[in-house]
Parts: C-alpha cells; sequence; structure tokens
C-alpha cells in the first residue's frame, strides 16, 4: 500500500540542483546576445533633476545606451486592482521628480557588466534640491495619518469596549514606549531580471514572489497582450517579502531591452538593496496594559506610527497581534503612517505581527514582573477562549499546548521570577519567553493536474518556491491527493503561463495553492471514476462515483476491494494517452470560514541567554520555539522554516537595524559588513517542538502556513530573558551592547 506522503520529512526535490549549481536562477539563465544594465541613483532625496551629463559615461567602450526620463518610453498606467503590488506606486524614468535619495534616474546598457559599472559611475546629474522631509521623530508629531486599513485590507485601526474606563479601574497599568529599527530583508540572491523582446513577445526571467502578478503588471505597462507575456522564477534565493512586489529595477530592464533591442540583465546590487526594494519600517509603539490584582487584562491600549514614503502610506500593521492574543473587555489599536522622503518600506517576513510581537510581549512580561508572576501564568490567565475583537471561536488554537511542550523542552523551571539571580562567570544569566501567532492568509489560486498512462502525474501552478519547499511538498499534497506514489508526481511552477496563482507571502502558498490542488486532483479523479463506470470492460462499471474510492494509483469500489484496476490501465483500454483537469481554490468557502472563525497558527518562544556583566554583550545559550500550525506537510522543511523566523528574530532583537542620514535621506548601512543579520556564531542551539494540530475546517489539508510565524515573538522572548538576566528592560531594538552597558555601568 502506497505510503501516504503528506507528514513525511522528505528531502527536498531541488536539493541537488541547488547544492550542484545546476538549480537557473533568474540572473543565471543562458540568454545570447545579452547586456548588462547598471542602474544609476538620486542623490538627494526631494527635488528635481535638471540634467544629466553624460559625455564621459557614454566613451566608455562597450556603452550600448543611456537612458533616463528624456529616451525613455512611456509606460502605460496600471489599473488600481493591480498597483498593490507595485512596489513603487511611481513608474519609474517617467518624469525628473525625486522623492527618495536612492532613487532610480537611469541606467546604462553595456556589453559587459565593467563597462556598465564603470559608466554609471561617470554620468553626472544637475539637481534642483527642495526642502526634504527626513526627521521622522519630529515630523510625526505633527503629521501623523490615521490609516484604516492595512495592506491586506484588515481593519487596521479598531477598538472595543472602553479602554480609558478601563484603564482608571485598573489594580496595575503598565505603560511604555517600545521601538524597533528599519530593517533590509538581505536574501542571499538579490534581486534580477532578464528582459528579453522577441517582436511583440515579451519574455522576463525575475527573481519574484509572484510571477502571475507581474506578468499582469507587465502587460499594462508595456501594453503586451497576456499571451505574449511570460515571466519565469524557477529558483528564488529567498524572498522575505522584498520580492512580493514589482520594484523599479523590472520595469527599467524591460524598458532597457525595449530601447536598445537587445535582451538585457539587470541585477540589483547589495548596496541598492538598502533601499530599491523596500525595507521594513521602524516603529514607534506605545503600550498600555491594565489588569486587575491578579493581571487579568482590562484594557489593551495599543498606538503605533512608522514612515512611509511620499508616495504610497504603506502600514507596519503592528497592531493586529493586539487584536486577537489576549482576552481583555477592551482592546483599542490606533495605526499610523508619516509621509517622508524616505523609499517605500514594503513587506517583511510577519509584517505587522513581528515587530507587534516585541511590543505586546514585552508589555506582558512587564506586567508579569510588577505582578511577581510567572510569564507563562500571566499568559494563561488571558487565554483568549474567543477572537477578542472578532467575537468568532477560532478553527483551531493549541497555544496552551505550545507553552506547555515548549516549557518543557527548554527546561522553563529553571526561570527564576527574580531577575539577576543567576550568574555564570562574567555573565548574568537570564530566560525569556513570548507568545507568537500569525493569521491563516489565502491568495486565490489555481492548478491543472495531467494523469498520464504511464502512470505518472504531472502537476502545475504559477505559484513559486522562494526557497521554503514548494516543489517539495506540492508534490506531496499532490501525491496524496492523487492517491499516486510520491515518485510518481512531479510538480512545477514559476511560470505565468500556468494557471494563476497568488504571491508566495503571507505564508499563504501551502494553504492556497494547495487547496487548488486538492480540487484539481478531485476533478481528475471524478473523471476517472465516470469513464471506469461507462467503460463495459471495467471492473467498476456502472458504479456510481462515491461507490469507487482512490489509492494506490486504482480505482476501488468501496463495497469490495477485490473489484478495482489501476489507472494505467484504465487509460490505456479507453485510448487515453492522458487525462487532464483544473482545479481551484473555493475562495466562496474560504470567505464563508474567514467570517465565522478566526485562523491563526500560534507558537511559544524561549530564550536563555547570558549578558555580559561589564560589556552588556549578549550570548544567546539556546532557543526553543514550540509551533502548531494545523497539518505540518513536510516536517523536514517545516523545522527549517521554523528555525529561519527565529533566526530572523535574533537579528531584530540583537544585531540588525538601519539608519537614515537626517540630512541627505541616505540609508546609511549598505553592505552586509554594516548592516549585521545574525551569522553562526551568533545562533545557539535552536529546538522546535512541533504541536500536533488538527484543523477541518481551514482547509482540506487542514494546514495553516509556517513561514512567518517562527518570526513572531522571538525578538521578545530574547528581550524578555535578557530584563531576566540584568532587570534592565531594553524597550529599543536591536539590543546592543551599548545599550546594556549604560545601564550595568550605572551599578556599579
Ligand atoms: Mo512575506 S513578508 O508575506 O513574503
Amino acid at each position: 500500500m502506497t505510503v501516504a506522503a503528506v507528514g513525511q520529512p522528505l528531502i527536498r526535490k531541488d536539493g541537488h540542483a541547488k547544492v550542484t549549481g545546476a538549480a537557473k536562477y533568474s540572473a543565471d539563465w543562458p540568454v545570447e546576445k545579452v547586456h548588462y544594465g547598471v542602474i544609476f541613483e538620486s542623490a538627494i532625496a526631494s527635488g528635481k533633476v535638471l540634467g544629466f551629463d553624460i559625455e564621459d559615461a557614454g566613451k566608455v567602450p562597450g556603452v550600448v545606451e543611456i537612458i533616463t526620463y528624456k529616451n525613455a518610453p512611456s509606460l502605460h498606467s496600471i489599473p488600481s486592482q493591480l498597483r498593490m503590488s507595485l512596489g513603487d506606486p511611481q513608474l519609474p524614468l517617467q518624469n525628473n521628480r525625486i522623492y527618495y535619495n536612492g532613487q532610480p534616474l537611469g541606467v546604462v546598457v553595456a556589453q559587459t557588466l565593467e563597462a556598465a559599472e564603470q559608466a554609471a559611475q561617470l554620468v553626472k546629474m544637475r539637481y534642483q534640491s527642495d526642502i526634504a522631509l527626513l526627521n521622522f521623530e519630529e515630523i510625526r508629531k505633527s503629521s501623523a495619518k490615521t490609516v484604516k486599513k492595512d495592506v491586506a485590507g484588515r481593519k487596521a485601526t479598531d477598538r472595543k469596549g472602553d479602554v480609558e474606563a478601563q484603564i482608571k479601574k485598573s489594580a496595575q497599568v503598565v505603560s511604555a514606549t517600545y521601538t524597533t529599527p528599519i530593517e533590509n530583508h538581505h536574501p542571499i540572491e538579490t534581486h534580477s531580471t532578464v528582459a528579453i523582446w522577441t517582436g511583440k513577445q515579451l519574455k522576463v526571467y525575475d527573481a519574484t514572489q509572484g510571477v502571475a502578478n507581474l506578468g499582469k503588471l507587465l502587460s499594462e505597462a508595456f501594453k503586451v497582450s497576456a499571451d505574449n507575456m511570460q515571466v519565469i522564477s524557477k529558483f528564488i534565493g529567498g524572498g522575505f517579502g522584498s520580492k512580493g512586489s514589482a520594484w523599479t529595477h523590472i520595469f527599467i530592464a524591460v524598458m532597457a531591452a525595449k530601447v536598445t533591442q537587445v535582451p538585457v540583465k539587470i541585477v540589483i546590487t547589495r548596496n541598492q538593496m538598502s533601499t530599491n526594494i523596500g525595507y521594513r519600517a521602524n516603529s514607534i509603539q506605545n503600550v498600555t496594559l491594565g489588569s486587575d490584582q491578579n493581571g487579568k487584562l482590562l484594557a489593551i491600549k495599543h498606538e503605533t506610527v512608522n514612515p512611509t514614503s511620499i508616495k504610497k502610506d504603506f502600514l507596519e500593521p503592528a497592531g493586529s497581534l493586539f487584536k486577537m492574543m489576549y482576552a481583555a473587555p477592551a482592546i483599542a489599536t490606533t495605526q499610523k503612517v508619516v509621509n517622508l522622503n524616505y523609499p517605500g518600506p514594503t513587506f517583511m517576513r510577519a509584517p505587522g505581527e513581528c515587530p507587534g510581537s516585541f511590543a505586546l510581549e514585552s508589555a506582558m512580561d512587564e506586567l508579569a514582573a510588577v505582578l511577581k508572576l510567572d510569564p507563562i501564568e500571566i499568559r494563561l490567565r488571558n487565554y483568549a477562549e474567543n477572537d477578542p475583537m472578532k467575537d468568532v471561536p477560532f478553527s483551531s488554537k493549541s497555544l496552551r499546548e505550545c507553552y506547555r511542550l515548549g516549557a518543557e523542552k527548554f527546561g522553563w523551571s529553571r526561570y527564576k521570577i527574580k531577575p539577576g539571580t543567576e550568574r555564570h562567570g562574567d555573565s548574568y544569566v537570564g530566560y525569556g519567553m513570548a507568545s507568537g501567532s500569525y493569521p491563516v492568509h489565502f491568495f486565490p489560486a489555481q492548478a491543472k493536474v495531467e494523469l498520464l498512462n504511464d502512470g505518472t502525474a504531472k502537476v502545475v501552478s504559477a505559484t513559486q518556491d522562494i526557497g521554503t519547499g514548494t516543489y517539495t511538498v506540492m508534490t506531496q499534497l499532490a501525491a496524496d491527493a492523487l492517491g499516486l506514489p510520491y515518485e510518481k508526481v512531479t510538480f512545477d511552477l514559476g511560470d505565468s503561463h500556468y494557471p494563476a496563482a497568488g504571491p508566495s507571502g503571507g505564508s499563504s502558498t501551502v494553504s492556497s495553492v494547495g487547496w487548488a490542488i486538492a480540487d484539481a486532483s478531485q476533478n481528475l479523479l471524478n473523471q476517472l471514476k465516470k469513464i471506469a463506470s461507462q467503460d463495459r470492460a471495467s471492473a467498476l462499471f456502472n458504479l456510481k462515483s462515491e461507490q469507487i474510492t482512490a489509492r494506490d494509483a486504482s480505482l476501488i469500489d468501496v463495497n469490495d476491494s477485490s473489484r478495482s484496476e489501476t489507472y494505467v490501465e484504465l487509460l490505456r483500454r479507453n485510448n487515453k494517452t492522458s487525462l487532464v483537469a483544473a482545479g481551484k481554490m473555493n475562495e466562496k468557502q474560504q470567505k464563508e470560514n474567514e467570517s465565522k472563525f478566526s485562523q491563526h497558527a500560534y507558537g511559544a518562544h524561549f530564550a536563555e541567554v547570558r549578558v555580559h556583566h561589564l560589556t552588556g554583550e549578549v550570548t544567546l545559550v539556546k532557543m526553543v520555539g514550540a509551533f502548531a500550525a494545523g497539518k505540518i506537510v513536510n516536517p523536514k522543511t517545516a523545522r527549517s522554516q521554523f528555525m529561519g523566523g527565529m533566526i530572523f528574530g535574533i537579528g531584530m532583537g540583537l544585531t540588525e537595524q538601519n539608519i537614515v542620514d537626517e540630512r541627505s535621506g541616505k540609508f546609511m548601512l549598505r553592505d552586509l559588513a554594516e548592516y549585521h543579520v545574525p551569522v553562526n556564531k551568533d545562533v545557539p542551539e535552536i529546538e522546535i517542538v512541533f504541536v500536533e494540530e488538527k484543523d477541518s475546517i481551514v482547509n482540506p489539508a487542514g494546514t495553516k502556513g509556517i513561514g512567518e510565524i517562527g518570526n513572531v515573538g522571538s525578538a521578545a522572548a530574547i528581550a524578555n530573558a535578557v530584563f531576566n538576566a540584568t532587570g534592565i528592560r531594553i524597550r529599543d531594538l536591536p539590543i546592543t551592547p551599548d545599550k546594556l552597558a549604560i545601564e550595568l555601568h550605572k551599578r556599579s
């Protein structure tokens, strides 16, 4: 009997191709006559470019063209329903206006990368500078705008009950401001685009988290019919949200290829990754928690503000977690943005929930500390049995088990409520924990299944594998849905000509595309059953569809398993080389589920730290993450996802930040030497606990998405452990040694 593929810790299908270098990332495709584009950028944050001096640049041997707004093709405007997929809503090189430092002002196209780089350095710009809005701290005081809905369309500013009255009634009130820094994505593969025009046909290899959306955008901007437009993205070296929107370089590459009539490749430099592809906006979050003397919450109040660009109100929806994590009679969230001459921020792994969790889970820890309660105990006392804001049940929720199993694995019994009581050599030792949650998101998705008469099946969808294991897990889901062994099924993706699916974002892929595969497989099996029941030579002749089951590559009589035949026999006898079926996620059902239930994955984070008593250096000793996220399709790739998310939290907690020069508007930390992503030496032993969870509502496979939840709460657990070690509460991330050392020195 065929073993179910779902739930097996199978190795990645693409693993071999990746480690041998055979996997083709967008910039790797060999393209004949390809030329190289290098973008040059504005050095001012606001104003106009008055002119370009391109004479020296044009003399560099190999330079073919220099394109600026003066000679760039005019782009057609993007219809409003697609504009959300634009990184920068202002299409590039269309006029001389400048809104941020680092804005692309033109591109050099040359026969070699070296020539293009050299020439791009030689282009000189003359500017007219306007006053730039750059001081976030100041400008927010007068010009913060309240946002009604976040980018996912959820209510951003929300309330229930009378939060002020409940705060007045509270026996304990904790009120504090938490800040999180600008974070950059920095996947290993920087963004890259190869644009190839063949007459009216446009083919683009692009490192994108959304081939279907990008195809639609480029079709509109360049007026290319859907048939003539193809976006390919077979492998992506990480995205974390930065490749979820179409940024300026993609349009520039396509324009450059159009102007020069040769294929053009643009690879974004590590330096450009700081400004041209989005970032996580910094946040200032005011939190007030009010409780009775037993720590039962009466009021949860949260106000957050983040900078955004002049052109787009991008909210980092840090309030989302405050609305659903804990039960309270009164909850109020206010979310604001401030338009500045900054490049546009964007989605970054668990947008909103991630920075929000630092504020909420730190504040809960502060409340526990003043009440002298165990941090797990205070969370259990405020456990939300229903969605506190929407007042609907959860489709499933296993957070209690996350606390219990995570605590057990971590050894939480070592925790002492009084901070600063444990020493190890020159360091204080501390333990911290935090809750995490991430919603189950969906994007409409379609898939196509083809069953061949050799007993294999091919499944395709225009989804992407951003490094998470999509090739592998979709094959697992399809194999089980089709009743075929895993080895007999292939899954392909990353081609906009396949049936459309959404961007690989919001941890939505397995839930959405998996649903489409389930539907397509069902449709295919129904066709097959029909053939069997109409086939006089079949053992299943005249049986109704519900009297036939499919497994082990065979159709079988439900009431008599001796009556069966294989898919292969059936197809061959009926002279069919293959059978094809389409399927899609059931959007209507999904919307209905969402209105009746609150659907979330949950996690509990635990961290053990040592803090040097003089230098304030924080060393992580151990982290445990316990996660309940519905059905886990592949524990091996899932474990990597959870760990990756937690390591993202180490970056947010201890090492990562970008800084804006308020005179020029330039993002200052532009390479991996200055912008510190955690490296192996920063990462301790991490253990992942899988908390089994069955969710029969959320989608056919019962999956909840796991890409982002690992990043929700891990920075807070670290900050709470630092407090437990030292008694010092750092509310401003990252917790760099200087911030702790100042406080430690005050004591000594
Ligand atoms: Mo993710 S930030 O939704 O790619």
